[in-house]
């Protein structure tokens, strides 16, 4: 079996020789682990077809005893990696956003309950049940605005409903298993909304972005930056305006260090200079990620991005969503029911461990808003692109 390379970002003689060269060599249980191993490796990699060159930093990697992340708090400055070899470390990182961004951490949360299925020793069907919901709440909570989260974590749920049926020794392989595949599918997904929401860009264009919904904030590629990213590909030349994103500057630190692996042409602007720039003629497109969106088309993103939508609106700007069908959650009719999560107030009064404002002066810190969705021109979705009304289309994307 050989596979073109450019599927598998492998030479294809290295597969053909992992498979063909090792495999008849191993015997019962080390063959069928081997195996194992090979299928999930290869059900990661086949039908990902990245733009050659792209992706110079893995935001989250399944490493089997453990999950291995980007410590996103320390970029650009610092390209480390560390290891989470159980839920508690996982669920701490999405927390202190060692990772973060809405699809990321939903695929954080899947490999973290599998890493707690694979440590616990109960042989009960009942008892690990019972012991990994625990996990399975603990993971909800860790931060409450997106919806990717419950949606991974939900999922993993649903599969060990059937441990009864499994028993618990498949059931720890159903849950590895599902945690790649949620991670697989979000790639895909982000290549997909790529490819439906490029023609938004057009050469000569400044496009605004906010926050980072790149690559670190899900799988790979990213949703509003995956848009960038697949506009550049295919040649088109145009400038990105990224906003810093106080308090934790994921714009400034994260997005901009994504874009210039890429060599887009980038420019960073305090978040209140986004206005004076589109009356100035400099945008002409504003994209944004989205951490839960409701079905009447009202988003959740990252706190300003409703200010940038009234200013789009005032200056004549098209304003888009891009976000994954999971960032949809179709059960809340309107953005007021959107939990928002309030972060700590030292996010705002402190940098680096340093106090910037006065003693005893307090902050508040929302760290989302919600923009309307008659602001919004466009949802780009790995389905399409959803327009208003939102709450017919939404809705029929869902039933199709
Ligand atoms: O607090 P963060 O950094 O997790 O917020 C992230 C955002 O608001 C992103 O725009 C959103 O999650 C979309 S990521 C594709």
């Amino acid at each position: 079996m050989k596979l073109p390379a450019h599927r598998t970002g492998l030479p294809g003689s290295v597969i053909t020789f992992y498979i063909v060269g090792f495999q008849p060599r191993l015997q019962g249980g080390a063959l069928s682990r081997l195996s194992r191993k090979i299928s999930l490796y290869l059900n990661l990699n086949l039908d990902l077809n990245l733009p050659l060159g792209f992706m110079k930093f893995k935001t989250i990697e399944w490493k089997g005893d453990r999950a291995r992340l980007l410590d996103q708090r320390r970029l650009p400055l610092e390209v480390r990696y560390f290891d989470c070899r159980d839920a508690s470390s996982v669920a701490q990182a999405i927390r202190n956003m060692a990772i973060r961004g809405a699809p990321a951490i939903g695929v954080a949360a899947a490999m973290g309950i599998a890493l707690a299925a694979k440590k616990i020793r109960l042989s009960q069907p009942e008892a690990f049940r019972r012991n990994l919901e625990g996990v399975c709440q603990e993971m909800k909570q860790t931060r409450p605005t997106a919806v990717n989260l419950s949606w991974a974590v939900n999922r993993m749920e649903r599969l060990l409903d059937q441990v009864h049926s499994y028993g618990v020794k498949r059931m720890k392989e159903m849950l590895e298993e599902e945690a790649l595949r949620i991670f697989k599918q979000d790639l895909e997904i982000n290549q997909k909304i790529g490819e439906n929401g490029k023609t938004l860009i057009k050469g000569g264009d400044g496009v605004l972005t906010h926050c980072n919904a790149g690559g670190l904030a899900t799988a790979g590629f990213g949703t509003a930056v995956g848009v960038i990213h697949a506009a550049w590909a295919e040649g088109k030349r145009f400038r990105v305006f990224v906003d810093e994103t106080r308090p934790l500057l994921q714009g400034s630190r994260l997005t901009a260090w994504e874009l210039a692996q890429e060599k887009i042409p980038t420019t960073v602007l305090t978040d209140n200079m986004a206005g004076w720039l589109m009356k100035k003629g400099h945008i002409h497109l504003v994209l944004v990620g989205a951490d839960r969106i409701a079905l009447n088309g009202d988003t959740a993103n990252k706190i300003g991005t409703y200010g940038l939508a009234i200013l789009s609106k005032w200056h004549n700007i098209p304003f888009y969503v891009a976000a994954p069908t999971s960032t949809l959650d179709l059960s809340l009719a309107s953005g007021k029911e959107i939990p928002i999560e309030e972060r700590s107030p030292e996010e705002v009064t402190h940098w680096g461990g340093k106090r910037i404002t006065p003693k005893g002066i307090k902050a508040f810190n929302p760290a989302f808003d919600v923009t309307p969705h008659s602001l919004i021109q466009g949802i780009v979705t790995e389905k399409g692109i959803v327009r208003e009304p939102f709450y017919k289309n939404l809705k029929k994307m869902f039933t199709k």
